[in-house]
Protein backbone atom coordinates (compact mmCIF):
# COMPACT_ATOMS: atom_id res chain seq x y z
CA UNK A 1 0.00 0.00 0.00
CA UNK A 2 1.23 3.44 -1.01
CA UNK A 3 2.02 5.59 2.09
CA UNK A 4 1.96 9.84 1.73
CA UNK A 5 3.50 12.01 4.27
CA UNK A 6 0.82 15.20 5.07
CA UNK A 7 1.70 18.19 6.90
CA UNK A 8 -1.42 19.49 8.59
CA UNK A 9 -2.15 22.84 9.35
CA UNK A 10 -5.04 23.24 10.92
CA UNK A 11 -4.53 27.04 12.09
CA UNK A 12 -7.33 28.81 14.22
CA UNK A 13 -10.94 28.97 15.00
CA UNK A 14 -12.75 26.20 13.46
CA UNK A 15 -9.53 24.67 12.13
CA UNK A 16 -8.63 22.64 14.54
CA UNK A 17 -11.61 21.15 15.00
CA UNK A 18 -12.68 20.34 11.55
CA UNK A 19 -9.12 18.91 10.75
CA UNK A 20 -9.40 16.28 13.65
CA UNK A 21 -12.47 15.23 11.06
CA UNK A 22 -10.46 15.05 8.24
CA UNK A 23 -7.67 12.73 10.50
CA UNK A 24 -10.60 10.28 11.25
CA UNK A 25 -10.81 9.80 7.02
CA UNK A 26 -7.01 9.55 7.06
CA UNK A 27 -6.74 6.86 9.62
CA UNK A 28 -10.49 4.93 7.11
CA UNK A 29 -8.47 5.09 4.30
CA UNK A 30 -5.44 3.23 5.55
CA UNK A 31 -7.59 0.79 7.49
CA UNK A 32 -9.03 -0.01 4.13
CA UNK A 33 -5.70 -0.70 2.68
CA UNK A 34 -5.92 1.65 -0.31
CA UNK A 35 -3.68 4.34 0.72
CA UNK A 36 -1.85 5.35 4.16
CA UNK A 37 -0.70 8.54 5.56
CA UNK A 38 1.73 9.68 7.92
CA UNK A 39 1.19 12.82 9.32
CA UNK A 40 2.99 15.55 11.12
CA UNK A 41 1.38 19.21 12.52
CA UNK A 42 2.12 22.38 13.03
CA UNK A 43 1.28 26.08 13.43
CA UNK A 44 -0.20 28.82 10.80
CA UNK A 45 -1.76 31.99 11.52
CA UNK A 46 -2.71 33.61 14.81
CA UNK A 47 -1.41 30.29 16.81
CA UNK A 48 1.76 30.77 15.25
CA UNK A 49 2.61 34.57 16.18
CA UNK A 50 1.21 33.61 19.34
CA UNK A 51 3.64 30.81 19.68
CA UNK A 52 6.83 32.87 17.77
CA UNK A 53 5.77 35.97 16.79
CA UNK A 54 5.29 34.94 12.97
CA UNK A 55 2.80 33.48 11.05
CA UNK A 56 4.35 30.58 10.35
CA UNK A 57 7.71 29.45 11.71
CA UNK A 58 10.54 28.35 9.16
CA UNK A 59 10.47 24.93 11.16
CA UNK A 60 7.11 24.86 9.31
CA UNK A 61 7.99 26.06 6.15
CA UNK A 62 10.60 23.30 5.73
CA UNK A 63 8.43 20.81 6.36
CA UNK A 64 5.18 22.27 4.18
CA UNK A 65 8.31 22.43 1.30
CA UNK A 66 9.54 18.62 2.33
CA UNK A 67 5.59 16.86 2.27
CA UNK A 68 3.73 15.47 0.14
CA UNK A 69 1.34 17.57 0.64
CA UNK A 70 -0.31 20.30 3.26
CA UNK A 71 -3.06 20.45 4.45
CA UNK A 72 -4.43 23.54 5.65
CA UNK A 73 -7.37 24.52 7.96
CA UNK A 74 -7.92 28.15 8.49
CA UNK A 75 -6.64 31.27 9.60
CA UNK A 76 -7.67 34.28 11.55
CA UNK A 77 -9.57 36.01 13.98
CA UNK A 78 -10.64 39.02 16.03
CA UNK A 79 -7.57 37.89 18.67
CA UNK A 80 -5.38 39.29 16.21
CA UNK A 81 -6.89 41.99 14.67
CA UNK A 82 -3.97 44.34 15.92
CA UNK A 83 -1.03 42.16 14.73
CA UNK A 84 1.29 43.73 12.69
CA UNK A 85 0.70 43.22 9.13
CA UNK A 86 4.00 41.64 8.33
CA UNK A 87 3.02 39.04 10.52
CA UNK A 88 -0.83 38.80 10.77
CA UNK A 89 -2.26 35.44 10.43
CA UNK A 90 -2.92 35.80 6.22
CA UNK A 91 0.60 36.40 5.94
CA UNK A 92 1.42 32.45 6.98
CA UNK A 93 -1.44 31.17 3.80
CA UNK A 94 0.57 33.75 1.73
CA UNK A 95 4.13 32.86 2.69
CA UNK A 96 2.60 29.02 2.03
CA UNK A 97 1.56 29.85 -1.79
CA UNK A 98 4.32 31.84 -2.43
CA UNK A 99 6.83 30.19 -1.65
CA UNK A 100 5.72 26.25 -2.40
CA UNK A 101 4.92 28.13 -6.10
CA UNK A 102 1.04 27.35 -5.54
CA UNK A 103 -0.08 29.32 -8.93
CA UNK A 104 -3.03 27.42 -9.70
CA UNK A 105 -5.62 27.53 -7.28
CA UNK A 106 -8.93 24.83 -8.12
CA UNK A 107 -12.46 25.86 -6.62
CA UNK A 108 -15.11 23.79 -7.92
CA UNK A 109 -18.33 24.87 -6.80
CA UNK A 110 -20.82 21.95 -6.80
CA UNK A 111 -24.54 22.27 -5.58
CA UNK A 112 -25.98 18.71 -4.06
CA UNK A 113 -29.17 18.05 -4.93
CA UNK A 114 -30.01 17.94 -1.43
CA UNK A 115 -29.11 21.02 -1.06
CA UNK A 116 -30.21 23.12 -3.55
CA UNK A 117 -32.74 24.80 -0.76
CA UNK A 118 -30.10 26.14 1.63
CA UNK A 119 -28.86 28.22 -1.17
CA UNK A 120 -30.30 31.56 -0.95
CA UNK A 121 -31.11 31.69 -4.96
CA UNK A 122 -33.95 29.67 -6.51
CA UNK A 123 -33.62 26.12 -6.97
CA UNK A 124 -33.97 26.00 -10.75
CA UNK A 125 -30.93 28.85 -10.57
CA UNK A 126 -28.21 26.39 -8.73
CA UNK A 127 -29.49 22.60 -8.70
CA UNK A 128 -26.97 20.47 -10.46
CA UNK A 129 -24.85 23.15 -10.81
CA UNK A 130 -20.84 22.02 -11.42
CA UNK A 131 -18.33 24.62 -11.74
CA UNK A 132 -14.89 24.91 -11.44
CA UNK A 133 -13.06 28.66 -10.92
CA UNK A 134 -9.72 28.26 -11.38
CA UNK A 135 -7.94 31.46 -9.71
CA UNK A 136 -4.03 32.26 -10.06
CA UNK A 137 -2.70 32.33 -6.94
CA UNK A 138 0.75 33.55 -6.57
CA UNK A 139 0.89 36.87 -8.70
CA UNK A 140 -1.28 39.77 -9.26
CA UNK A 141 -2.27 42.50 -6.88
CA UNK A 142 -1.78 40.33 -3.93
CA UNK A 143 2.00 39.76 -4.06
CA UNK A 144 2.87 43.03 -6.57
CA UNK A 145 5.80 45.24 -5.58
CA UNK A 146 5.16 48.22 -4.75
CA UNK A 147 2.75 47.98 -2.02
CA UNK A 148 3.14 49.96 0.48
CA UNK A 149 1.78 53.33 2.61
CA UNK A 150 4.01 56.53 2.03
CA UNK A 151 3.45 59.83 4.18
CA UNK A 152 3.65 62.42 1.80
CA UNK A 153 5.66 66.05 1.88
CA UNK A 154 1.88 67.43 2.80
CA UNK A 155 1.37 65.12 5.52
CA UNK A 156 -0.98 62.97 3.65
CA UNK A 157 -0.57 59.61 3.05
CA UNK A 158 -0.91 57.86 -0.02
CA UNK A 159 -1.26 53.79 -0.46
CA UNK A 160 -0.20 52.03 -3.34
CA UNK A 161 -0.91 48.00 -4.25
CA UNK A 162 0.35 47.06 -7.81
CA UNK A 163 -1.53 44.57 -10.12
CA UNK A 164 1.25 43.20 -12.23
CA UNK A 165 1.12 39.96 -14.54
CA UNK A 166 3.69 38.87 -16.59
CA UNK A 167 3.26 36.39 -19.77
CA UNK A 168 4.51 33.68 -18.58
CA UNK A 169 2.42 33.14 -15.24
CA UNK A 170 -0.91 34.10 -17.50
CA UNK A 171 0.47 31.34 -19.98
CA UNK A 172 0.57 28.58 -17.25
CA UNK A 173 -2.78 29.20 -15.54
CA UNK A 174 -4.66 29.56 -18.56
CA UNK A 175 -2.75 26.01 -19.42
CA UNK A 176 -4.45 24.69 -16.47
CA UNK A 177 -7.77 25.84 -16.96
CA UNK A 178 -8.53 24.80 -20.65
CA UNK A 179 -6.68 20.94 -19.63
CA UNK A 180 -9.27 20.96 -16.53
CA UNK A 181 -11.76 21.78 -19.17
CA UNK A 182 -11.09 19.18 -21.80
CA UNK A 183 -11.91 16.45 -18.95
CA UNK A 184 -15.14 18.20 -18.22
CA UNK A 185 -17.79 20.02 -20.11
CA UNK A 186 -15.11 21.97 -22.65
CA UNK A 187 -15.95 25.47 -22.25
CA UNK A 188 -13.55 28.44 -20.26
CA UNK A 189 -14.75 31.73 -19.23
CA UNK A 190 -11.64 33.92 -18.54
CA UNK A 191 -12.21 37.01 -16.60
CA UNK A 192 -10.67 40.02 -16.54
CA UNK A 193 -11.07 43.86 -16.89
CA UNK A 194 -9.39 44.79 -20.06
CA UNK A 195 -11.73 48.14 -20.33
CA UNK A 196 -10.05 49.49 -17.23
CA UNK A 197 -7.09 47.67 -16.79
CA UNK A 198 -3.70 46.78 -18.76
CA UNK A 199 -3.02 43.64 -16.71
CA UNK A 200 -6.50 42.72 -18.25
CA UNK A 201 -5.62 43.68 -21.97
CA UNK A 202 -2.21 41.51 -21.50
CA UNK A 203 -4.46 38.62 -19.80
CA UNK A 204 -7.52 38.46 -22.58
CA UNK A 205 -4.54 38.58 -25.33
CA UNK A 206 -2.19 35.64 -23.76
CA UNK A 207 -5.51 33.28 -23.33
CA UNK A 208 -6.55 34.16 -26.85
CA UNK A 209 -3.33 33.08 -28.28
CA UNK A 210 -2.55 29.91 -25.61
CA UNK A 211 -6.58 29.02 -26.63
CA UNK A 212 -5.93 29.39 -30.44
CA UNK A 213 -2.43 27.43 -30.26
CA UNK A 214 -2.84 25.03 -27.67
CA UNK A 215 -6.83 24.49 -27.37
CA UNK A 216 -8.83 25.19 -30.49
CA UNK A 217 -11.25 22.35 -29.42
CA UNK A 218 -11.87 23.96 -26.44
CA UNK A 219 -14.61 26.99 -26.63
CA UNK A 220 -13.03 30.32 -24.96
CA UNK A 221 -15.49 33.20 -23.80
CA UNK A 222 -14.14 36.37 -22.23
CA UNK A 223 -16.07 38.33 -19.48
CA UNK A 224 -15.66 41.36 -17.98
CA UNK A 225 -15.40 40.40 -14.41
CA UNK A 226 -18.09 42.37 -12.34
CA UNK A 227 -20.07 40.83 -15.41
CA UNK A 228 -19.30 37.48 -14.32
CA UNK A 229 -19.84 38.38 -11.08
CA UNK A 230 -23.61 39.25 -12.13
CA UNK A 231 -23.82 36.04 -14.35
CA UNK A 232 -22.70 33.73 -11.57
CA UNK A 233 -25.97 34.56 -9.53
CA UNK A 234 -28.22 35.16 -12.44
CA UNK A 235 -27.85 32.22 -13.84
CA UNK A 236 -24.65 30.16 -12.94
CA UNK A 237 -24.90 27.13 -15.50
CA UNK A 238 -23.89 28.87 -18.57
CA UNK A 239 -20.03 28.41 -16.99
CA UNK A 240 -17.84 25.33 -16.88
CA UNK A 241 -14.56 26.05 -16.19
CA UNK A 242 -14.12 30.36 -14.98
CA UNK A 243 -10.16 31.16 -15.23
CA UNK A 244 -9.63 34.43 -13.48
CA UNK A 245 -6.33 36.42 -11.69
CA UNK A 246 -5.90 36.15 -7.66
CA UNK A 247 -8.09 39.02 -6.76
CA UNK A 248 -10.98 38.51 -8.90
CA UNK A 249 -10.73 34.57 -8.15
CA UNK A 250 -10.63 35.44 -4.42
CA UNK A 251 -13.90 37.61 -4.99
CA UNK A 252 -16.02 35.11 -7.48
CA UNK A 253 -15.56 32.10 -5.59
CA UNK A 254 -16.97 33.56 -2.67
CA UNK A 255 -20.03 34.05 -5.00
CA UNK A 256 -19.51 30.72 -6.12
CA UNK A 257 -19.38 29.25 -2.57
CA UNK A 258 -22.87 30.74 -1.42
CA UNK A 259 -24.57 29.26 -4.96
CA UNK A 260 -23.78 26.14 -3.27
CA UNK A 261 -25.63 26.68 -0.28
CA UNK A 262 -22.70 27.45 2.26
CA UNK A 263 -19.18 28.55 2.68
CA UNK A 264 -18.49 25.73 4.64
CA UNK A 265 -19.26 23.27 1.18
CA UNK A 266 -16.28 24.40 -1.02
CA UNK A 267 -12.98 22.55 -0.94
CA UNK A 268 -9.99 23.64 -2.86
CA UNK A 269 -6.63 22.72 -3.94
CA UNK A 270 -3.92 24.48 -4.80
CA UNK A 271 -0.93 23.35 -7.06
CA UNK A 272 3.05 24.42 -8.14
CA UNK A 273 4.26 23.07 -11.00
CA UNK A 274 5.98 20.10 -11.86
CA UNK A 275 9.25 19.51 -10.11
CA UNK A 276 11.84 18.63 -13.16
CA UNK A 277 13.81 16.46 -10.37
CA UNK A 278 11.39 14.86 -7.86
CA UNK A 279 8.97 14.54 -10.74
CA UNK A 280 6.10 15.82 -7.59
CA UNK A 281 3.90 18.94 -7.71
CA UNK A 282 3.51 20.66 -4.56
CA UNK A 283 0.09 20.74 -3.04
CA UNK A 284 -2.08 22.28 -0.46
CA UNK A 285 -5.34 21.61 0.34
CA UNK A 286 -7.88 24.04 1.82
CA UNK A 287 -11.17 24.98 1.98
CA UNK A 288 -12.47 28.03 1.33
CA UNK A 289 -14.48 29.31 4.11
CA UNK A 290 -12.00 31.48 6.93
CA UNK A 291 -11.52 30.45 10.36
CA UNK A 292 -15.42 31.30 11.82
CA UNK A 293 -14.45 32.74 15.17
CA UNK A 294 -17.84 33.23 15.94
CA UNK A 295 -18.28 29.56 15.69
CA UNK A 296 -14.76 28.43 17.23
CA UNK A 297 -14.54 25.89 19.86
CA UNK A 298 -18.03 24.87 19.99
CA UNK A 299 -18.53 21.70 17.93
CA UNK A 300 -20.89 23.47 15.42
CA UNK A 301 -18.24 24.13 12.40
CA UNK A 302 -19.60 22.38 9.12
CA UNK A 303 -16.10 19.81 7.92
CA UNK A 304 -17.49 18.99 4.32
CA UNK A 305 -14.94 21.28 2.74
CA UNK A 306 -11.97 20.60 4.73
CA UNK A 307 -12.77 17.19 3.97
CA UNK A 308 -13.94 17.52 0.46
CA UNK A 309 -10.26 19.46 0.20
CA UNK A 310 -8.89 15.79 1.03
CA UNK A 311 -11.06 14.35 -1.70
CA UNK A 312 -9.08 16.98 -4.17
CA UNK A 313 -5.55 15.72 -2.34
CA UNK A 314 -6.57 12.70 -3.59
CA UNK A 315 -7.39 12.98 -7.02
CA UNK A 316 -4.65 15.72 -7.44
CA UNK A 317 -1.71 14.86 -5.54
CA UNK A 318 -1.59 10.91 -5.50
CA UNK A 319 -3.60 9.74 -8.84
CA UNK A 320 -6.13 8.39 -6.58
CA UNK A 321 -9.32 9.06 -8.61
CA UNK A 322 -11.22 6.35 -7.62
CA UNK A 323 -10.71 6.94 -3.54
CA UNK A 324 -11.58 10.70 -4.30
CA UNK A 325 -14.87 9.36 -5.68
CA UNK A 326 -15.35 7.32 -2.74
CA UNK A 327 -15.15 9.98 -0.66
CA UNK A 328 -16.96 12.80 -2.46
CA UNK A 329 -19.73 9.84 -2.82
CA UNK A 330 -19.92 9.48 1.08
CA UNK A 331 -20.36 13.37 1.41
CA UNK A 332 -23.01 13.21 -1.24
CA UNK A 333 -24.85 10.18 0.33
CA UNK A 334 -24.54 11.45 3.84
CA UNK A 335 -26.45 15.25 2.62
CA UNK A 336 -28.85 13.15 0.89
CA UNK A 337 -29.64 10.93 3.90
CA UNK A 338 -31.14 14.53 5.36
CA UNK A 339 -27.15 15.67 7.81
CA UNK A 340 -27.32 18.57 7.97
CA UNK A 341 -25.08 20.97 10.55
CA UNK A 342 -26.54 24.48 11.17
CA UNK A 343 -24.73 26.47 7.87
CA UNK A 344 -26.72 24.37 5.21
CA UNK A 345 -29.75 23.47 7.27
CA UNK A 346 -32.81 24.69 6.65
CA UNK A 347 -35.26 26.86 9.03
CA UNK A 348 -37.00 23.58 11.47
CA UNK A 349 -34.35 21.19 10.22
CA UNK A 350 -32.65 19.42 12.64
CA UNK A 351 -28.30 20.48 12.71
CA UNK A 352 -25.79 18.04 13.73
CA UNK A 353 -22.10 19.07 15.12
CA UNK A 354 -18.79 18.68 13.37
CA UNK A 355 -18.48 15.51 14.97
CA UNK A 356 -20.98 13.28 13.95
CA UNK A 357 -21.40 15.03 10.85
CA UNK A 358 -17.60 13.76 10.33
CA UNK A 359 -18.41 10.19 12.04
CA UNK A 360 -21.57 10.07 9.84
CA UNK A 361 -18.61 10.48 6.51
CA UNK A 362 -16.84 7.77 7.59
CA UNK A 363 -19.40 5.47 8.54
CA UNK A 364 -20.76 5.97 4.85
CA UNK A 365 -17.24 5.29 3.71
CA UNK A 366 -17.79 1.99 5.33
CA UNK A 367 -20.56 0.99 3.87
CA UNK A 368 -19.80 1.97 0.29
CA UNK A 369 -16.64 -0.02 0.21
CA UNK A 370 -18.44 -3.00 1.84
C1 LIG B 1 -9.07 32.94 0.31
C2 LIG B 1 -8.93 33.87 1.49
C3 LIG B 1 -7.52 34.43 1.50
C4 LIG B 1 -7.32 35.22 0.22
C5 LIG B 1 -7.17 35.27 2.74
C6 LIG B 1 -7.40 34.48 4.03
C7 LIG B 1 -5.77 35.80 2.68
O1 LIG B 1 -9.90 34.85 1.42
O2 LIG B 1 -8.30 31.95 0.24
O3 LIG B 1 -9.95 33.16 -0.53
O4 LIG B 1 -7.67 36.41 0.15
O5 LIG B 1 -6.82 34.64 -0.74
MG1 LIG C 1 -11.31 34.59 -0.14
Amino acid sequence: MASYNLFLLPGDGIGPEIMVEVKEVLKWFGAAGIASFETESGLVGGCAYDAHGKAISEEDMALAQAADAVLFGAVGGPKWDHAPYDVRPEAGLLRLRKDLGLFANLRPAICYPALADASSLKREVVEGLDILIVRELTGGVYFGEPKEIVTLENGEKRAVDTQVYTTHEIERIARVAFDLAKARRNKVSSAEKRNVMKSGVLWNQVVTRIGKENYSDVTLEHVLADNCAMQLVRWPKQYDVILTDNLFGDVLSDIGAMLTGSLGMLPSASLGGVDATTGRKKALYEPVHGSAPDIAGRGLANPIAMIGSFAMALRYSFGLGEAADLLDTAIANVLAAGLRTKDIASAGQNAVGTKEMGAAIVKELGSLAR
